[in-house]
């Protein structure tokens, strides 16, 4: 493991943490934050931890105008034992420059910057919730700094954690959610930037998801950009069906985002000898199979959506309902596992925590 040499400036106040029952996604955040500079011929530089505050862009820093940006997610826990676990958290660095790559973005060092999160947890341990349900959201991210205006990559960038303690992602809470099949947008297309965790591939998304949120429906479930007819992702997260005893996923195909969480779920389903592919998938495959009855469970997976049960889809205006909008068996043995393997509740045997 590499040693990070950097500063830590701790606050001098302390804010208000929101009591553990009322915890919304993403609205409040710790005490501190993690940053470090990169310019072009001294690298990423001045790693440190500050408190948790505004900061300061000329109005031309080429993120607001170009939007060359990436993010990850990832989260925290907190066990029985008062032992912190983070998730998989070198496949979400590692991830993170494959995205820097596609947006011309220079990589980051995965093992010092999983020591900078570290020790950044250390000192925010105490935002750490531990009510069934909750973790600390853990949002990594790099932004083009360079006052420019020509359209080319930055030669300044800032990598920025901050983190904030959250229940579920969906007022739904573990209730399966409703989803819409976007039929009029698409989010992305082969060549582009889809595989990539990069802001516009989230702004491209908000028109569609203005208007099936209207309707009710919590995320939009998003066709292939050509012909609208193959599954790619939901909103936030990645999908499965379960039909007539097969579980099938989108195959990554370089527009669909390739999720830490899904990973781990392929993985957890390859161990209990549950078939699983990751195979093109149409949504009239879908529609057929729930005609027929045998269109089992279909569930999201992501860090910030964990297993989300779907209980119906809306596809050409019909309502297609999966399992009477019921959380069906695997999706719920799916979230007690994972979840028990996040909390320690269970054993880890894949490896997937790394302790703080
Ligand atoms: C996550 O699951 O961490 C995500 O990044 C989804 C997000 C857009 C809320």
């Amino acid at each position: 493991m590499k040693e990070i040499d950097m500063e830590i400036t701790l606050s001098t106040t302390k804010k208000t943490k929101p009591q553990a029952d009322k915890l919304e996604f993403g609205k409040v955040f710790t005490d501190h934050m993690f940053i470090m500079d990169y310019i072009t011929g001294q690298g990423w530089h001045d790693p440190r931890i500050v408190p948790y505050q505004k900061i300061t862009l000329d109005p031309s820093a080429m993120i607001f105008h170009y939007g060359q940006s990436v993010f990850e997610g990832l989260k925290a826990y907190l066990t029985s034992d008062k032992e912190i676990f983070l998730f998989r958290p070198e496949k979400n660095f590692q991830r993170l420059n494959k995205s820097n790559e596609r947006l011309c973005i220079p990589p980051i060092d995965v093992d010092k910057v999983l020591e900078a999160l570290k020790e950044l947890i250390r000192v925010d341990q105490g935002w750490i919730p531990d009510a069934e349900g909750t973790s600390l959201y853990i949002r990594p991210f790099v932004i083009a700094t360079e006052p420019y205006l020509g359209v080319a990559p930055s030669d300044r960038y800032q990598f920025i954690i901050i983190m904030s303690p959250v229940g579920s992602y969906y007022k739904e809470g573990i209730h399966p959610i409703r989803i819409a099949v976007e039929q009029a947008f698409t989010r992305a297309v082969n060549g582009g930037t889809g595989e990539a965790k990069t802001g516009g591939n989230y702004a491209s998304s908000l028109k569609a998801q203005e208007v099936s949120d209207k309707e009710g429906y919590a995320q939009v479930l998003w066709l292939d950009g050509i012909e609208k007819k193959y599954i790619e992702e939901v909103g936030s997260m990645n999908v499965f069906f379960k039909i007539n005893g097969e579980v099938v996923t989108p195959a990554l195909n370089g527009s669909i985002l390739p999720g830490v969480t899904r990973d781990s779920i392929i993985e957890l389903l390859h161990h209990w000898n549950i078939p699983v592919s990751e195979r093109q998938i149409s949504m009239d495959e879908v529609y057929q199979a729930q005609k027929a009855g045998t269109l089992e469970e279909a569930f999201g997976t992501g860090t910030a959506a964990v297993i989300s049960p779907i209980g119906e889809f809306l596809w050409q205006g019909e309502k297609l309902s999966v399992q009477n909008g019921e959380t069906g068996e695997l999706s719920k043995k799916l979230y007690d596992t994972l979840t028990d393997i996040q909390n320690g509740r269970s054993d880890d045997p894949f490896n997937w925590i790394t302790k703080v």
